[in-house]
């Protein structure tokens, strides 16, 4: 079992004490989340530029770094990612832990709920370029 898997499965059981959370406990969703902890590198919906990091438009089901025009990281291109739940989950909570070397160097104080909801949010309000 790869490293990537183990981790994925790991955050299997997270992702199901995460959803049970969320119901609990009202806070941001996962819009203003996104907001707050992704849109200073990233664009996703309406607004279309470029930043720091790819436009998240489109990515529900797509491989991971293959957006035209961004200079990924070799580490992202040939990670064999595709973007679903459980990938953007554990994604977001350490991208680094299952795929070392990217530029994504990035760490957030989403709380694991808190990541659920962008993760959603991402795939619910997916734009196709
Ligand atoms: C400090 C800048 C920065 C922040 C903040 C950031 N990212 Fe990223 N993100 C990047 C970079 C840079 C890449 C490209 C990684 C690579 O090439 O290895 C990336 C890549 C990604 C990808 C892969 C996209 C693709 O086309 O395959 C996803 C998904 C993503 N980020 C989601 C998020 C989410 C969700 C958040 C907020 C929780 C976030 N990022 C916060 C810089 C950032």
């Amino acid at each position: 079992m790869s490293t990537v898997h183990k981790g994925l499965t790991a955050l299997a059981c997270l992702l199901t004490f995460a959803t049970d959370a969320s119901r609990a406990e009202p806070g941001p969703d996962g819009s203003t989340l996104f907001l707050l902890a992704c849109q200073a590198c990233h664009s996703f919906g309406k607004e279309s530029a470029t930043r720091i990091g790819p436009r998240l438009d489109g990515i529900a089901g797509k491989q991971a770094g293959t957006a035209t025009n961004y200079p990924y990281s070799d580490a992202i291109k040939n990670s064999g990612l595709v973007w679903d739940r459980a990938t953007l989950v554990a994604w977001i909570t350490g991208a680094e832990r299952i795929v070392p070397g990217t530029l994504m160097a990035h760490h957030n104080h989403l709380e694991p709920r808190e990541v659920v909801l962008v993760a959603d949010h991402l795939l619910d309000n997916t734009i196709k370029p």
